[in-house]
């Protein structure tokens, strides 16, 4: 079969001999078509300098020349909150915004066997992220008068049960021609040492998604890109599946984005001053001249560490990893070879199947290397990229860990902490004990407002009663 001695010759030409070897001797053709399909479908053009590159012969790359943080758009800095938000209102209005999440990770870390969208967050009814995220959208809807069409990106490893779970809930009351799933893109998980291609069992490639930098080609395979050609819109609202209090559209930030002098309405992101110089956050730098984000496994404890005279961290602008991204620009990243992502490397640990032994392996240490693609990788290839400082407790309380930190006891304190707030700001009693943290646990379902002054005009109690668990 001329695809599979093609395929031979790829497979030779990066180092790959270990699976011509296996697809002869693969009986029944179909079992060996199948397992050729699989390859077929990888990208092999990088693939052999990928392998040298990133397992090989790997170097960390060179700390850059020049490193500052980044200049941002302070909470309380001077510039005109007012008239920013009515531009990013208009554009709302106009229907010109949609809103676009990343949902393809593993979700690891936080011990879910599912989608994480699915994971049930909310502090008292415990909706899951999908549905906070689909009810802010409806009340943005209502509220805009627009439409806010929902591309939601998905990998191998949950898409169909994505799927379901919006189609079993009736898309939480949005209209599902309104949202789009798509999958994003694989990379074959190669050994650490030898940079042999891994199977995952006897049938299979062992395969990671390729990171949320994916993302760009995904939005083009997909026919999303055209799809938001077609409906007008020119601004995607980007956020993370794990963030419940994720404003879906925030017309300050959207106004900002497009009108501020400093923006060229390519890539902007939102910042929240770190909790700590350790916090597992991406950081925004300027970077020989241009803004960037420093993942937080790449940055020195040293510059981490580094203050300001007034005691405060130097490089404090933490990633929440809410951005705004033009459509125009996506389309510019993906037709345009020189602006490919890098790629990163992690090493993890990948169960397999053993060809040389014929036994699937569960290893105890890290074995294999994954690459992936960081979305935020895009900002340099910006002309002009603005970074929008927000409170954390306003729009931070991701539900990443079982325990401890970032999970979803600390999240669903701060989801009380900010309806408290919310609430105090038009005139309610919130109970709160010596310390200052609230002595309630309060629901503002996202139906019912996505920021504080849509509570305005609405029938609140006077107050809430202590030790009580609310819903509003
Ligand atoms: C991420 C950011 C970090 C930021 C923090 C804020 C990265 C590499 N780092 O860290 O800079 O400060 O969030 O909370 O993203 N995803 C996909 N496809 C993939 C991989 C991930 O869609 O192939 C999605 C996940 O579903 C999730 C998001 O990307 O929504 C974040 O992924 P995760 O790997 O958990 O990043 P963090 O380490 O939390």
């Amino acid at each position: 079969m001329t695809q599979v001695s093609d395929l031979n010759t790829q497979l030779v030409a990066c180092g790959q001999d270990h699976l011509v070897d296996y697809l002869s001797k693969v009986t029944p053709d179909t079992a060996r078509d199948a397992i050729a399909a699989q390859l077929l479908s990888i990208d092999f053009d990088d693939l052999g300098m990928l392998i040298e590159k990133y397992v090989r012969n790997y170097t960390p790359a060179a700390s850059p020349a020049s490193i500052a943080p980044a200049k941002y758009f302070s909470l309380d800095g001077d510039w005109d909150r007012d008239a920013f938000q009515a531009k990013g209102e208009e554009l709302i209005r106009a229907s010109k915004v949609a809103c676009f999440t990343v949902a393809g990770g593993q979700g690891s870390r936080l011990g879910y066997d599912g989608p994480k969208g699915c994971y049930p967050t909310s502090c008292v009814s415990e909706k899951p992220l999908f549905q906070i995220f689909a009810e802010g959208i409806r009340r943005s809807q209502e509220k805009y008068g627009a439409v806010i069409p929902w591309y939601i990106m998905t990998s191998p490893l949950n898409h169909e049960a994505t799927k379901s779970f919006f189609a079993e809930h009736d898309y939480f009351g949005l209209d599902s021609c309104n949202v789009m799933f798509f999958e994003q893109g694989v990379m074959p998980s190669l050994d650490a040492q030898s940079g042999q291609i891994l199977m995952a069992d006897p049938m299979h490639l062992a395969t990671n998604p390729d990171g949320h930098g994916g993302a760009f080609k995904a939005l083009a395979v997909s026919g999303a890109l055209g799809d938001m050609k077609t409906r007008g819109i020119e601004h995607m609202s980007y956020f993370q599946v794990d963030n419940p209090l994720t404003r879906v559209v925030d017309p300050v930030f959207l106004g900002l984005h497009v009108f501020a002098p400093e923006s060229s309405g390519e890539f902007s992101s939102k910042m929240v001053a770190k909790a700590s110089w350790d916090e597992k956050v991406g950081v925004f730098c300027d970077v020989d001249g241009s803004t960037e984000v420093i993942e937080y496994s790449d940055m020195s404890d040293k510059l981490a560490k580094q203050t300001n005279a007034d005691g405060q961290l130097a490089f404090n602008a933490g990633s929440i990893a809410i951005h705004a991204i033009g459509v125009d620009f996506i389309e510019k990243i993906v037709s345009n070879p020189e602006y490919a992502l890098p790629f990163h490397r992690a090493v993890k640990k990948v169960g397999h199947f053993d060809l040389s032994t014929g036994q699937s392996v569960a290893p105890s240490e890290n074995n294999a290397v994954k690459l992936e693609k960081f979305v935020f990788d895009g900002i340099p290839l910006a002309s002009k990229s603005i970074v929008v400082e927000t409170a954390r407790v306003e729009e931070f309380a991701p539900v990443k860990n079982e325990t401890g930190s970032d999970s979803i006891v600390s999240s669903k304190s701060i989801q009380t902490a900010r309806a408290a707030l919310w609430l105090e700001a038009v005139g309610v009693r919130v109970p709160r004990s010596a310390d200052g943290s609230v002595d309630a646990t309060i629901e503002i379902s996202t139906l019912t407002a996505v920021c504080s002054d849509d509570l305005k005009g609405i029938v609140l109690p006077d107050a809430i009663d202590p030790g009580s668990t609310v819903t509003l």
